[in-house]
């Protein structure tokens, strides 16, 4: 009888033992998960886009716009003349060549155009890849790789080409870096971006290095036209529809461009009176605002980013950085919980998390978010995450993603609003609903936009919210594909000398 009771003592003992370090484990874990939340919930405060918000941001990008048409530096908006005062309306003809270079890898292109608009434009593309020493080596290096490879590509032609031995092979150069243009085929580089330092090249005519560097592999192709990504698109935009008014690209970088009235380019006025209307480059991914909401992360991103205090909005919002700043939430969640257990070496690795991961992780529609586990397993190196921690990671994504499509739509928005296409009636005027909206096409490309849907669903929305049902109806943002490489061939096209009679 006495054995038995004690064993039954020291089953209650061992029992009660366990519950309570059950509980305690319980309890733990509870307060563990609520750090990690608080977190979330912190970056989300932090990250809000109210309408009144992105209205703010609409004001200072219209500002800033006026600002940086005022004076040269009169603000971080560059608004960098394009001397492009007319875009491609259909009637082009003749065979054109375009470079477009990109981050690591350029494409040259070959447009044949009949003189009559057309849905789609025959051409023949290549691609290449840089060698990564040239993205550091010397103008003359870099541009003797581009011209052999672009010789190559024009010897390739057939002798049936259009191209008679008296017209002279034209060609358009799409390079998105800030420029400062003294013509539509010459400009000097201003600084590099996206990981690029060829740094003799800084303060040099672009157009002309190439030129020089052709001369050198006797290649008798002439520089009809620099452009930028964003002037392609605005390009090829307004070939297909007259009515587009201004481009954004926005993918792994961002930036935008429009058609300004000359009289508003206030920085260069009297010398521009032969025409009425430019297309500006606004390098819009420099633009800063203390309406921005930024946090934490963004600052040490910037911090730690080559180019701190510089591309202030292309940092909260383009395909670069996205990745970025939702691994450092996951780092500080992990730091202050052990929510993910163990924090492996990967989490402290910048860019290790690309935006198209988090979209995928974003987007991940299986019942045990699958694509999450997977991502987190095999990028981050954290194996077995519980579905209720994966559904926060997905969260995150959601804040940072939904973020940056509002601002990009307040950025949209800000550049209708400098054009009096808001329905505002101009930076100072009130939201009038009577105005008479005119049609107005926004050409877009880049693979944040095209390839992430719920960033687009974000975008807009946020445009609808902003503008009112009413004005936004009138806004149509067309996705443009390839501006940057066939909108500059029609540009080199309709700049070419062998077309004197198009101004
Ligand atoms: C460049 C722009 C370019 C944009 C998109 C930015 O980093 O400064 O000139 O248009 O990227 O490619």
């Amino acid at each position: 009888m006495e054995a038995n009771s004690t064993v039954v003592l020291i089953f209650h003992v061992v029992a009660g033992d366990m519950v309570k370090c059950l509980v305690g484990w319980r309890v733990r874990k509870r307060r563990e998960w609520k750090k990690a939340v608080r977190v979330v919930r912190e970056v989300e405060e932090e990250c809000e886009t109210s309408v009144e918000r992105l209205r703010q941001v609409v004001d200072a990008m219209a500002v800033e716009m006026h600002a940086g048409l005022a004076s040269e530096g009169g603000s971080k908006l560059k608004m960098l003349l394009t001397h492009v005062h007319n875009l491609p309306n259909g009637s082009e003809r003749g065979t054109y060549y375009a470079l477009d270079l990109e981050g690591t890898y350029f494409r040259v292109l070959r447009v044949h155009l009949n003189g009559q608009q057309s849905a789609i434009l025959e051409h023949e593309v290549e691609l290449q890849t840089i060698p990564q020493h040239l993205l550091t080596s010397t103008s003359k290096d870099f541009f003797d790789f581009i011209a052999s490879s672009l010789k190559e590509f024009v010897e390739k032609e057939g002798d049936d080409s259009e191209l008679s031995v008296a017209r002279r092979k034209e060609l358009g150069f799409t390079f998105s870096f800030p420029i400062k243009q003294i013509s539509v085929c010459s400009g000097i580089l201003i600084t590099w971006t996206k990981g690029f330092s060829i740094v003799d090249m800084v303060g040099k005519d672009v157009p002309a290095c190439l030129q020089e560097a052709l001369v050198r592999k006797g290649l008798d192709l002439r520089v009809a036209a620099l452009v930028n990504d964003t002037v392609g698109t605005l390009a090829l935009g307004h070939y297909h529809d007259a009515d587009t008014v201004a481009a954004i690209v926005i993918g792994t970088s961002t930036n935008a461009c429009y058609l300004e009235r000359t009289d508003a380019i206030i920085k260069c006025q009297g010398l521009l009176t032969t025409s009425r209307s430019m297309v500006v480059n606004m390098e819009w991914g420099n633009f800063w605002s203390s309406h921005l909401p930024r946090t934490s992360y963004d600052i040490d991103l910037n911090a730690e980013s080559p180019n701190p205090n510089d591309q202030g909005f292309e940092k909260m919002i383009s395909g670069m950085y996205l990745g970025d700043i939702v691994r450092r939430i996951i780092l500080k969640m992990s730091l202050e919980s052990d929510i993910l257990g163990h924090i492996s070496s990967k989490f402290s690795m910048p860019f290790i998390l690309s935006t198209p991961m988090i979209a995928a992780m974003h987007e991940d529609d299986s019942p045990n978010l699958r694509e999450v586990e997977r991502i987190l397993k095999d990028i981050l190196e954290v194996p077995d995450v519980p579905l209720k921690v994966r559904k926060l990671m997905m969260k995150v994504c959601g804040i940072v993603t939904r973020r940056a499509a509002r601002l990009a739509a307040a950025g949209i928005v800000g550049i209708l609003k400098k054009i009096g296409r808001d329905g505002s009636g101009g930076i100072t005027g009130g939201r009038r609903s009577d105005m008479k909206m005119r049609r107005t096409v926004v050409a877009i490309e880049g693979g944040l936009y095209s390839n992430y849907t719920l960033f687009r669903e974000y975008l807009h929305e946020a445009l609808h919210e902003i503008l009112g049902e009413d004005i936004a109806k009138h806004v149509i943002l067309k996705v443009t594909e390839d501006g940057s490489g066939i909108g500059t061939a029609l540009l080199a096209a309709s700049h070419s000398s062998n077309n004197v009679d198009r101004i």
